[in-house]
């Protein structure tokens, strides 16, 4: 059984990537399962490609061991694609997201239509033990809604709206989401890339 170490503590996202990257023999355990929850990580990257690679390496150093990280965030083309690699930190790590949800809604009040174009982006890195790095990118594109709608998801969720669903991505079911999101695609591509390295 091969082991990858993948550098999250959040459980959802290694529910989602052992469902996507499911292969023969490979086992996903969290920074948690290897006691690896308090090293100090620092994101400092200005892209989500930098973050991602520095979250698998700084890990990968430590361990020896193949490591998955991610990095995400939301891209408001209006706003200069803010606020990008700082979605989790913008206007503080402890404010709510109805505060920056409701921010970015007054920030737009100008804006109509298609000048409310935005994305979601997710890198996926994956560190070999021999310093080696792949990255793969997914992004899933809609529009900042008027008002905060639905129940479901997380953070920017409420306001991310899709035009061809006609509802936020918060409206949708947590499955239909997966499907369809750039989280999603990213591990999907990633799958791709690992089978193509033989890992999977
Ligand atoms: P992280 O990569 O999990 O740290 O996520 C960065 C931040 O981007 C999150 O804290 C959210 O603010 C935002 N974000 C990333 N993906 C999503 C999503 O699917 N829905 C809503 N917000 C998201």
């Amino acid at each position: 059984m091969r082991k990858i170490i993948v550098a999250t503590g959040n459980e959802g996202k290694m529910k989602e990537i052992r469902q996507i990257l499911a292969g023969d023999g490979i086992e996903y355990v969290s920074l948690k399962d290897e006691n690896l929850q308090d090293v100090e990580i620092v994101e400092d990257g200005t892209t989500f490609e930098e973050n991602a690679v520095i979250k698998a390496r700084t890990i990968a150093e430590i361990t020896g061991q193949m490591v998955l990280a991610d990095d995400s965030g939301l891209e408001v083309d209006y706003m200069d694609k803010a606020p990008g690699v700082y979605s989790a930190r913008f206007l503080g790590e402890d404010t709510s997201y109805t505060v920056k949800n409701n921010y970015i809604i007054d920030k737009l009040a100008q804006a109509k239509g298609e000048e409310r174009s935005a994305r979601f982006v997710c890198v996926i890195a994956c560190a070999f033990p021999d310093g080696k790095v792949i990255t793969t990118r997914g992004t899933i594109e809609g529009q900042i809604g008027y008002e905060e709608k639905g129940e479901n998801g997380f953070g920017y969720d409420p306001i991310f709206f899709l035009p061809e669903r006609g509802c936020t991505t918060a409206e949708l079911p947590p499955e239909e989401k997966n499907k369809i999101s750039h989280r999603g695609r990213a591990l999907t591509a990633m799958y791709e890339k690992l089978k193509e390295e033989k890992v999977l």
